[in-house]
């Protein structure tokens, strides 16, 4: 009922957007990376289950979130071609990452090994993790561009940890953001593996955007958000742990069933709004029904790569130095025209919010490697024609800067 009309040769871009999403009238968005987009049917399967449970409230927590909760679990195991019992709904990646991190009973002197690629919060988490510890350490391996080839970063990984025996646990990206590489996060497992490391991925961008086959990466965990590339509300992701680990893993909040499966004290984390999770199973049918998984990521990837190309062009400027495979597929960076006025502070916040309170096109700005760069991260209901105002617009808008100084 939630998917009537829908058929999978419908058209990606402007009817799309106007018909499946509600933006606000003349708002552009072309910031899927940061917050994903919530389609209108999945809004209503939201407002639906919502209004379930506030109907009859005993009734949802006691018998029909169990039932939903494991419908939408079993959907989203077959979609990571995984066992259920080994996977688990968490509200977003950081927590996902945060209950691995925390759970982990590290020895002294093990380190926990990030990137200086590491998202934000994540390279925060295990600093904060090694502080309260106190007797382990966290460690950061530098990777930026010019990246040369997936060869050289996983001899970097594998030269780091030959040299540091220590590295207990491994925090790898699947999709970097905002630098926006896509890592070779099988075969650095592989790496991680051999020399005694656990690995914990943080897929937060991987999931609707790339395949992702838990059965075949041979991880230790796996964090993916729904809420970004599937199109669900904000609020729903997926924690993998890999059964060896079920015995010491533990949520960050401990309830009623702390003493039962990983599935049980998972989803048992105190009285809190399941409807995301549930949403799950019926975001993967809405992309489905848009004609697969495959044509959605095509589309994506095919707009991402003409956007940055033709930013590029316009703004006579180049991409990061990485090759082509290493790009995440649906986010492109493109060096921005020189700025004239050095940017308050990362991630040159105040530059893209402004150029969004002036001309209402949502776009994303990083300062990386002391360059500045827009990150290109388009969804189903993007066109080209929205990059074209983009362009056009950010040239305005530096010049203007430029000008008043
Ligand atoms: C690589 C990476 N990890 C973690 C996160 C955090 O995601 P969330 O806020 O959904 O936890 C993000 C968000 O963009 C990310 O890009």
């Amino acid at each position: 009922m939630f998917f009537d009309g829908l058929d999978a040769d419908v058209e990606f871009g402007k009817t799309f957007q106007e018909r499946e999403f509600t933006f606000k009238q003349g708002a552009v968005l072309l910031n899927h990376g940061s917050f994903g987009a919530v389609s209108r049917r999945l809004q209503e399967v939201q407002r639906w289950y919502l209004t379930e449970m506030n109907a009859q409230p005993d009734l949802w927590f006691r018998e029909n979130v169990y039932k939903y909760w494991g419908e939408s679990l079993g959907a989203a195991a077959r979609f990571f071609n995984c066992d259920p019992k080994d996977i688990v709904f968490v509200t977003n990646a950081t927590e996902g990452i945060n209950a691995v991190l925390k759970s982990y009973d590290f020895k002294e002197g093990e380190t926990i090994l990030s990137t200086s690629l590491t998202y934000g919060a994540i390279a925060l988490t295990c600093r904060d993790v090694a502080a309260q510890n106190r007797v382990i350490k966290s460690e950061v391996i530098e990777i930026g561009f010019p990246i040369e080839s997936e060869e050289a970063v996983l001899r970097q990984y594998e030269e780091y940890l030959k040299a540091h025996p220590n590295t207990r646990m491994v925090v790898i990206d699947h999709i970097t953001s905002p630098s926006a590489v896509l890592l070779p996060v099988k075969k650095l497992a592989k790496i991680c593996h051999k020399y005694g490391a656990l690995v914990m991925v943080d897929g937060a961008h991987a999931p609707g955007h790339v395949p992702v086959d838990l059965e075949d990466l041979c991880v230790d965990f796996y964090t993916g958000n729904f809420h970004k590339w599937i199109f669900t509300p904000r609020g729903c992701a997926v924690l993998y742990v890999n059964r060896k680990h079920h015995d010491w893993m533990k949520p960050l909040v401990t309830s009623h069933c702390a003493d039962g499966s990983l599935g049980e004290q998972f989803f048992q984390a105190g009285s809190r709004d399941h409807v995301p999770f549930v949403c799950a199973k019926y975001a993967l049918e809405f992309c489905e029904r848009i004609g697969g998984m495959g044509r959605i990521m095509a589309y994506s990837a095919e707009l991402a790569t003409e956007a940055q190309e033709y930013l590029a062009k316009l703004f006579q400027t180049d991409r990061p130095a990485l090759p082509r495979d290493m790009e995440a597929p649906n986010m492109k960076l493109v060096e921005l025209p020189e700025i004239k006025v050095p940017l308050s502070k990362e991630p040159s916040f105040d530059f893209f919010m402004n150029f969004w309170r002036k001309t209402n096109i949502q776009t994303n700005t990083f300062q990386l490697q002391g360059r500045v760069y827009l990150r290109v991260s388009p969804s189903i209901y993007n066109y080209m024609e929205e990059y074209r105002q983009l362009g056009q617009a950010m040239l305005d808008y530096i010049q203007d800067i430029n000008n008043a100084q």
